[in-house]
């Protein structure tokens, strides 16, 4: 047995973008609306913008036709820049760039029956123009949108004609962009469709919370399906590509040595864990089923959806790395930032917006994970959003970012070298992009600085931040050169 002291020679290196939180062009070319632009945006740091959706809402929404409230309409215009932007990323080295696909670009009503010519010819400029520089595409056919017509007729994935429409849409560029993608993703994050509105698409914000529960967990198992059926038409349209499973990693650790916290936290893990075990796996694991029997949670499947979980799971696992939280039995002191909904960790710091900054948690993650599944990892998401100052001579020196990020390439180091089985790595937001929890342009993640603020005002243009050189230079090492 060997034990690799380097990250692997064909690591993948890069970052990730979703479309409704870069793209813009929001109603240009035959593009639906999006779930995701009519969520408005907030300033309360500790709040997410999304959980006030409802009927009203979007009503209001439809009837709005500026960008102004609904920063996800304008992104930071990838759609006109992507060329300047993916040559930055090449710049850096990229070996993979994570985008995703708007549905509503192909399928602006989501179930139409013709596609979309217009949209599927943006993504494969796209594509194109990465593999001029090399860069391959990790493509995520789901980031927290869906065509809001299906939201306003069938509630979103609540309803299981929505599966139908999906795998119309996967088919769809999967038969497109054939030999160009080795790797796709079906759900990003998956498991936040506990919380709401986002990553589902359905309007219940106004319910109890059990019929929330009931209704959230109704709408992932037709995700689960639609995810099966993807990774079924993807082995049989491109046999050579790989599909992998996206969960927001939420590891937490027991409040106390007491033993009822110990079984406190570890509930609280397997309800993250649940999501790769039936996508991994390929079953409902029994964990689950007895917490759905004492919540009342009843799932309605249909007669062969057993089946074809279990004949189609992932070839590889993602998720997104961000904080770790704390759980007792009895709640103790919460965090009070949007997201992290678990309890305080004294020994670590937050970020500006309460998450538990915490790169070990990362090695554990890693390792517990690879072992539990067996299965190649790829962490897709994973940095840290902050307020840069731009200084007079143009430049943004975020050495706070350079710490996060090389805390967590060590503990990724070290998890390799405990034997896991480590795909890549691919920063989130390698440039400046829309915050997804509330919509803000002054949450920045980017290794490129994007000059527009929360009003959108601004040139647009692109600047390199000090991180950006880092970067550079931690790719052209594989690791080394921290
Ligand atoms: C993940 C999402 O939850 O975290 C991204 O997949 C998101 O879409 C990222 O942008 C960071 O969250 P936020 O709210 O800081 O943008």
């Amino acid at each position: 047995t060997t034990f690799p002291k380097q990250f692997p020679d064909d690591f993948l290196w890069g970052g990730a973008t979703a479309a409704n939180q870069v793209e813009g062009a929001w109603n240009v070319d035959g593009k639906g609306l999006t779930t995701a632009e009519v969520v408005r945006k907030t300033t309360d740091r500790k709040h997410m913008s999304m959980d006030d959706v409802d009927k009203e809402s979007i009503q209001a929404a439809l009837a709005d036709k500026s960008a102004a409230d609904y920063p996800k309409r304008r992104g930071v215009d990838f759609y006109h820049h992507y060329k300047e932007d993916i040559k930055l990323f090449a710049e850096m080295g990229f070996k993979v760039y994570r985008f995703s696909i708007a549905w509503s670009r192909i399928f602006p009503n989501g179930d139409d029956a013709q596609p979309n010519e217009a949209g599927l010819a943006f993504y494969e400029k796209v594509i194109d123009e990465l593999a001029k520089y090399d860069i391959k595409p990790l493509v995520t056919l789901s980031h927290y949108e869906m065509p809001i017509a299906l939201t306003l007729r069938q509630n979103g994935w609540l309803s299981r004609d929505t599966i139908k429409a999906f795998n119309h849409f996967t088919e769809t560029v999967f038969k497109r962009f054939k030999g160009k993608v080795p790797y796709w993703l079906t759900f990003n994050e998956i498991n936040t469709g506990t919380w709401g509105f986002h990553a589902t698409g359905v309007l219940d914000s106004h319910e109890t919370r059990a019929k929330q529960l009931q209704m959230r967990y109704q709408a992932l198992h037709h995700q689960f399906v639609a995810s099966a059926i993807a990774t079924k038409q993807l082995r049989e349209i491109d046999p050579k590509a790989k599909m992998g499973c996206m969960l927001a990693r939420m590891q937490t650790y027991p409040g106390t040595p007491n033993p009822v916290d110990v079984r406190a936290a570890q509930l609280e893990d397997d309800k993250n864990l649940f999501f790769t075990d039936v996508q991994a796996r390929g079953e409902y694991p029994e964990y689950m089923n007895r917490y759905f029997a004492e919540n009342k949670i009843e799932i309605k499947m249909a007669a062969d959806d057993e089946a074809i979980l279990a004949k189609y799971p992932v070839d590889f696992i993602s998720f997104s790395y961000y904080m770790t939280t704390v759980t007792k039995a009895d709640e103790g002191e919460q965090v009070n930032g949007n997201m992290a909904t678990g309890g305080r960790n004294p020994y670590l710091q937050e970020s500006d917006w309460g998450w538990q900054i915490d790169p070990i948690g990362l090695r554990v993650t890693l390792d517990e994970m690879w072992d539990r599944y067996r299965k190649p990892l790829f962490v897709v998401e994973n940095g840290l959003g902050a307020v840069d100052q731009l200084t007079s001579d143009g430049k943004v020196h975020d050495d706070y970012r350079i710490d996060y990020l090389r805390q967590h390439i060590q503990q990724m180091k070290e998890a390799t070298e405990d034997g896991v089985q480590l795909m890549g790595y691919t920063m989130w937001g390698p440039i400046d992009l829309i915050s997804f929890s509330t919509s803000e342009m002054s949450k920045r993640y980017g290794f490129i600085y994007v000059d527009q603020d929360d009003q959108g005002k601004g040139s647009l243009d692109r600047i390199k931040k000090d991180s950006f050189y880092w970067y550079k230079k931690v790719i052209a090492s594989n690791g080394e050169d921290l």
